[in-house]
């Protein structure tokens, strides 16, 4: 067997036992149905609050939401580079950031519904699983632990969408569940709201387990490890830390808790986490209690390019990006990722380009998506500048190209690593003094150097 037919079995071999699927992640859509290309840097968005927008494009500015035609581009990009995916993740945030004042429940419904129609139009037969934003109700972020009318028209606008029983559980909490099956892969998906464990979300204060989610996830989750079947959980706001501010979390402590102490429980049969809310590129891992790496959480960048205003934040915008997911149909592995980007800049200037930005085990030299495997491009990143600069280009999608270093870099690093509060505040203690320690290794040299030079 010569070397080329040996390649071809080996090829064939793999297509016979792995069959690859593939599926996209869009987030974080954010229209700004009133931004307009105007002369007027008080005239162009709202969502940029009192900030003067000069030189606004056609297709956004870095301190607005996204444009209508912006959006269109994204979902029209995401039909011409995959046409046909086995499903799309669709983890909400659809509204403008703008004061309530200036939305009401009727506006943001029907921004849901517009978002819906697009996507029905250019994906007419695709299987959308969707999560609410915290942006998705009025008001903002009070996402309430029981059945509203906001849940219950959003679940009419998903019905193509939804099977019976998913309508009805997402009606009393917008949570559901379900088999993958008609979707062609085995195991199955898992869609949270975990905006009742947001710190903003005055309604489920002091709740213990809001519209019961924890209890319907655990009493899941155990029935499928009985069965062995694998399942993606999908949802909007992560757990753990903000990479781009320290100590900034959004779940309130207890439930930060029993989230981690639910996945770490039943890793086994979770093969993958997709959430966004941050607009930027991320992952977040989760550990055993004898710190194997069990289990990971991808953080897909929003398609808003929006520059964050919390207080803190340097420079928080980013390009509009979305991503394929490729994954095994029989176990859900993760296989790969393939971010694509719109410079948009160079959209502006020129015309709007979707590109390739990034393939993950390309960039990182890794084999594949597992929480293994991303345990080792987290010890990459954190251990070879080389690969840092990579990934802190990545996280805000080519926007962001200055260094990140100290501060910036320990942020990062422990917001990936630990998702638990006392153990991001131990990680960021550590970091903190390990790069003080080089920094004064570093000047010592250079004091040294400086001497027997002179
Ligand atoms: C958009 O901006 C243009 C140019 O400044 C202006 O003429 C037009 O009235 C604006 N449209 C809206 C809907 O505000
Ligand atoms: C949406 O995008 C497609 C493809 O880029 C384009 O042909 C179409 O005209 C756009 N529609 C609107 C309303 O912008
Ligand atoms: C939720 O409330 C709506 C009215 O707002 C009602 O029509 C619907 O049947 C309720 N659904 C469930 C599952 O309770
Ligand atoms: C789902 O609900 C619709 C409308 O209420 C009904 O017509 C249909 O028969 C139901 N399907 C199943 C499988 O129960
Ligand atoms: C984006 O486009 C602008 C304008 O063409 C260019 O200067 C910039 O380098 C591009 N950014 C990236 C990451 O390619
Ligand atoms: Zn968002
Ligand atoms: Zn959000």
């Amino acid at each position: 067997m010569n070397s080329f037919t040996f390649l071809l079995f080996s090829i064939i071999l793999r297509i016979c036992t792995t069959e690859q699927g593939y599926f996209w992640h869009l987030t974080d859509l954010h229209l700004d149905p009133k931004y307009n290309v105007s002369s007027d840097p008080r005239k162009v968005c709202p969502s940029a609050g009192n900030q003067l927008v000069t030189d606004p494009g056609e297709w956004g500015h870095y301190l607005c939401d996204s444009p209508a035609v912006l959006i269109n581009s994204s979902i029209n990009a995401m039909r011409s580079i995959l046409p046909q995916p086995d499903f799309i993740l669709w983890t909400g945030d659809d509204t403008p950031h703008v004061p309530n004042e200036q939305l009401s429940e009727e506006a943001v419904l029907k921004m849901v519904k517009w978002l819906t129609n697009l996507i029905q139009q250019i994906f007419p037969t695709t299987k959308v699983y969707s999560a609410l934003g915290n942006h998705d109700f009025h008001p903002k972020s009070q996402l309430p632990p029981e059945n509203n009318s906001m849940y219950y028209q959003i679940s009419k606008f998903w019905s193509p969408w939804l099977k019976n029983e998913s309508m009805l559980s997402f009606q009393k909490g917008a949570y559901y569940s379900e088999d993958l099956k008609d979707v062609g892969a085995a195991g199955r998906m898992i869609v949270l709201n975990t905006n009742l464990y947001y710190d903003s979300n005055s309604l489920t204060t002091n709740m213990v387990d809001p519209g019961d989610q924890f209890n319907w996830l655990e009493d899941l989750l155990q029935s499928l490890e009985l069965k062995q079947e694998k399942v993606y959980i999908v949802g909007h706001i992560p757990p753990g830390f903000f990479e781009k501010k320290r100590d900034k979390s959004w779940f309130r402590e207890d439930f930060n808790k029993r989230y981690i102490q639910i996945i770490k429980k039943y890793h086994k049969v979770i093969q993958g986490q997709f959430f966004g809310h941050h607009h930027t590129d991320s992952f977040r891992m989760f550990y055993s209690e004898s710190g194997t790496p069990v289990n990971s959480m991808f953080i897909a960048p929003g398609v808003t390019p929006w520059k964050t205003t919390l207080p803190g934040v340097e420079n928080g915008a980013n390009n509009p990006g979305i991503r394929v997911v490729e994954y095994d149909r029989q176990n859900l592995q993760v296989l790969d990722m393939v971010t694509y980007y719109l410079n948009l800049t160079y959209a502006n200037k020129a015309s709007p380009r979707w590109e390739k930005e990034y393939r993950l085990t390309e960039a990182f030299q890794v084999p594949d998506g597992s929480a293994q495997s991303m345990h080792n491009v987290l010890n990459k990143i954190a251990n070879d500048p080389s690969y840092f600069k990579k990934y802190y280009e990545y996280n805000s999608v080519n926007y962001d190209l200055n260094v990140c270093k100290d501060v910036c870099r320990v942020d990062h690093i422990c917001a990936i690593r630990e998702v638990d509060f006392s153990k991001y505040d131990e990680c960021v203690r550590t970091e903190s003094s390990s790069s003080k320690h080089a920094f004064e290794t570093n000047l010592m040299f250079l004091a040294l150097f400086a001497y027997i030079v002179w």
